[in-house]
């Protein structure tokens, strides 16, 4: 099979940057589907820390071929300074990077949208990242959108008018005023930019590959829990972050797909608001905040931390069809003398299940734990997996004993380096 999906299983932030920049060297191609710059994809190797908001992260490797897809909204302003970013550390990424013409383009005036349901919603907030993706997919969906082949077109300016002159109004109902300031002109200079760089049917460019025999990646962003159908909702993102939004992120049919690599932390993080039930208010939670350095990399954000929770892993297993799991951050948890897994949810009603519910509101579900020892062994140190402690490798297994699918890879630290593959 041709296509190879990678997908978070939790709410986001899993570490899907540094696997797919493991696993990269395979591949010709490595495509995002969906999202925008409320990604923050961070990679380490040599030393240095980079994170990519829209970029695939295949794109420091110069013979693989990097696709922003049709599912994607792209902000020109955060994607020129991306690839400065890029360029002033060396990486030329505009010769092995190609953008879809069907990439929705994310317009200050999305942004200013954002903000104002936002804050019209209260304390109902989403914990939106205020990016702009929201009102863009909306518009989307409301086919008034822009799409980045049209800024080859002659009416662009009109066109852009005419969308802005419906966010203003859209803003004055709210009882709020639009104010661009110099974002307008930011946004301008950055779509002479990107009028520069090589705007493609990125789905005929996949397809191709395809029938030529070539490897492909597709790089989910956020998280399965997030999704806008099967996540948390209303707090969830506003795309399809399961493996279906690679087939209509990039156009790939899916008789296409191959492996599914399903990543996920070794405990749970959630930014944002909405349900949690494995959450920690304690100190255990912020042991665990700080250890794993858990604070956005997009917004910096304090991230909400708890204990790995199997329900919801396996409801993310089951949408995905993961054939691969991948686990994260293993050594975050090396200082606790014992470890917290939530096997079940305990029901209102008081039915135990292993199910996700309709509804993960607090007072909801009651999670159900099972104790196991932890390993007190710093796992950033080891480099082979014979050297793994019985305690952590007992912890594997009780995983993939309920999860029914096997943890191939095994991350210890930040560095592509800190990365174990098991047979
Ligand atoms: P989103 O699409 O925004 O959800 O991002 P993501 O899934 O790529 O995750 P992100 O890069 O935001 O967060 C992962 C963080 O953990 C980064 O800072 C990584 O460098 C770091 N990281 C990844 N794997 C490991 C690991 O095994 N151990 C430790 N300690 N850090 C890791």
């Amino acid at each position: 099979m041709a296509v190879d999906i990678l997908i978070g299983l939790q709410w986001g932030d899993e570490g899907k940057g540094k696997i797919v920049d493991v696993l990269a060297p395979t591949y010709d191609i490595v495509a995002r589907f969906q999202g925008g710059p409320n990604a923050g994809h961070t990679l380490e190797f040599e030393g240095t820390k980079h994170v990519l908001h829209q970029i695939p992260s295949g794109i420091f490797h110069p013979h693989i071929k990097n696709i922003i897809g049709n599912g994607v909204v792209l902000d020109p302003i955060v994607f020129r300074l991306e690839m400065q970013k890029l360029q002033d550390r060396g990486v030329d990424a505009a010769q092995n990077l190609y953008i879809s013409k069907k990439a929705s383009l994310i317009l200050p005036s999305h942004k200013a949208l954002d903000r104002v349901s936002e804050e019209a919603l209260g304390s109902g907030k989403i914990g939106s990242t205020l990016k702009g993706i929201g009102p863009t997919y909306q518009d989307k969906i409301g086919r008034v959108g822009l799409r980045v082949g049209d800024i080859l077109a002659n009416d662009f300016q009109e066109n852009y008018d005419k969308l802005v002159a419906r966010h203003r109004k859209t803003i004055e109902f709210y009882g709020r005023e639009l104010e661009l300031g110099k974002q307008e002109d930011e946004f301008f200079e950055a779509i002479a930019y990107l009028r520069t760089l090589k705007l493609v049917d990125s789905e005929y460019m996949i397809n191709d590959a395809i029938q030529n025999g070539q490897r492909i990646l597709a790089e989910g962003a956020q998280g399965s829990l997030l999704d806008v159908d099967f996540g948390t909702y209303p707090f969830v993102t506003s795309s399809s972050t399961v493996v279906a939004g690679a087939c209509t992120g990039l156009g790939v049919a899916p008789k296409h797909i191959g492996e599914v690599y399903g990543i996920f932390k070794a405990y749970c993080t959630r930014v944002g608001s909405g349900p949690f039930p494995t959450e920690l208010l304690d100190e255990v939670g912020e042991s665990i905040r700080q250890a794993g350095r858990e604070f956005g990399s997009t917004t910096g954000r304090p991230r909400r931390c708890g204990w790995i929770d199997l329900p919801s892993l396996k409801y993310s297993i089951m949408l995905n069809g993961v054939t691969q799991l991948n686990m994260m951050k293993a050594d975050i948890l090396t200082e606790f003398d014992t470890i917290q897994v939530c096997t079940h949810y305990k029901l209102v009603s008081g039915e135990v299940t292993d199910r996700v519910p309709h509804s993960l509101e607090d007072g909801e579900v009651e999670p159900i734990y099972e104790t196991l020892p932890g390993w007190k062994v710093d796992l950033n140190k080891i480099e082979t997996t014979e050297e793994l402690p019985e305690a952590f490798i007992n912890y594997l297994q009780f995983l993939e004993k309920h999860l029914h699918v096997p943890i191939t890879i095994v991350s210890v630290g930040p560095d592509r380096k800190s990365t174990m593959k098991r047979e």
